[in-house]
């Protein structure tokens, strides 16, 4: 009996369950601080991120300096250009771009790929927590 009404319920509760983590902004947040935590992190402070975002380094190319600017701009909620193909990067908040941050490996996936396009490095749990935060509160 109680088998039969979970198996009528699953298809029921499936979508409502996905819809509702679809929704919550920045889903994926809390996990990934977390985790930066364990790896040794401290409190995160978005004004250090803020710094750090528009920070300039030289290109290893001689090419014009880099920094998270080159492809999203100062604030959170307005769209991006990519430096090198032109092409639209939509707004990085989660209040304005519903699935931003919602998946850790997409997350770490583009930390891994723009800190070390940008910097030249690997982004420290420190630094990939202070940017989260900053991303996050741009409402
Ligand atoms: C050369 C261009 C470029 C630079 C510079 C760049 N990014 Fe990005 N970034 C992208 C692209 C492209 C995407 C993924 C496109 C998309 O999802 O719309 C992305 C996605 C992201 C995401 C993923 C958010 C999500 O959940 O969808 C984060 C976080 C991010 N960038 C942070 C940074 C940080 C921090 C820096 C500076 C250290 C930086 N980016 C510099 C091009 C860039």
């Amino acid at each position: 009996m109680r088998l039969t009404l979970i198996l009528l319920l699953t298809p029921l509760l499936t979508p409502l369950l996905t819809t509702a983590a679809l929704a919550a902004p920045g889903g994926a947040v809390d996990g990934l601080l977390s985790g930066y935590r364990a790896e040794g992190a401290s409190d995160f402070v978005a004004a250090r991120a803020a710094t750090m975002w528009s920070a300039t380094t030289p290109a290893p190319d001689g090419g014009p300096a880099r920094s998270c600017t080159s492809c999203h701009p100062v604030d959170m909620r307005a769209a991006g250009q990519h430096v090198r193909t032109g092409e639209a990067i939509e707004a990085l908040s989660p209040s304005v771009t519903a699935d931003r941050l919602s998946d850790p490996a997409e997350v770490e996936k583009w930390f891994a790929r723009n800190c070390k396009w940008t910097l030249g490095r690997a982004c420290t749990p420190q630094e990939k927590g202070d940017f989260l935060v900053l991303i996050q509160g741009a409402k």
